[in-house]
């Protein structure tokens, strides 16, 4: 018979013998092993736990609009000290390694982009348990629809997501919005 990896954990603690086995990189000794799938934590000098929130921003699109938005918001969330990655939804099969989600999706005739939607009902019950920003991406010559379009609201309702905002060619403002998710994620987390 073959044994594997745990039988050499003879004398060794579990962590240990897990640590080994998966190649789990060595923590310091302050920081907590909760955090290692979905942020990279580090000692601080008060000895807490310091956590970089980890967020997925993904769209649907179809004419490339939708992805320009969500790479000037994947950047400034960057620049504000967030461990980032941008992918369009159709591509997206696991969020649960991700803190935070912004979907964004394009709106044609008053109809929110059919790959954001079907992201958001694949992964509802998941993203129902962390924090979710929605956008919109619009035409800049196109009237600009006074709030969500019915299938962003209804995904709004759905995903108790903290907000929605409407873009069209305006980088300033989603830059700015950006700041105000990476404000409102913690950075440090105690343990
Ligand atoms: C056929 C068509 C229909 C559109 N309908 C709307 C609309 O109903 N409301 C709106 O604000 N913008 C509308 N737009 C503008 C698009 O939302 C805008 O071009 C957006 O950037 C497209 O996103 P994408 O480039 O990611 O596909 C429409 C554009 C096209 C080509």
């Amino acid at each position: 018979m073959t044994s594997v990896g745990v039988a050499g954990a003879k004398g060794r603690t579990w962590e240990a013998a897990l640590s080994g086995l998966w190649s789990v990189p060595a923590q310091p000794q302050s920081c907590c092993y909760r955090h290692v799938w979905s942020v990279t934590p580090r000692a601080t000098s008060e000895g807490r736990c310091r956590v970089t929130p980890r967020v997925l921003v993904t769209y649907g699109t179809t004419d490339g609009g939708t992805r320009h938005i969500a790479e000037v918001v994947a950047g400034q969330l960057r620049h504000d000290g967030l461990t980032v990655d941008v992918a369009p939804a159709l591509e997206i099969n696991d969020v649960e390694s991700y803190d935070a989600v912004v979907l964004g999706g394009a709106v044609f005739d008053s109809h929110w982009h059919d790959d954001a939607r079907r992201f958001a009902r694949r992964h509802a019950v998941a993203l129902q348990h962390r924090p979710v920003w929605l956008f919109s991406a619009v035409g800049s010559g196109e009237p600009q629809p006074a709030g969500p379009v019915r299938g962003a609201l209804q995904t709004m309702v759905r995903l108790h997501a903290r907000a929605h905002e409407t873009f069209s060619t305006d980088v300033p403002s989603m830059r700015a919005w950006a700041d105000t998710i990476a404000h409102s994620l913690p950075a440090t987390a105690p343990h």
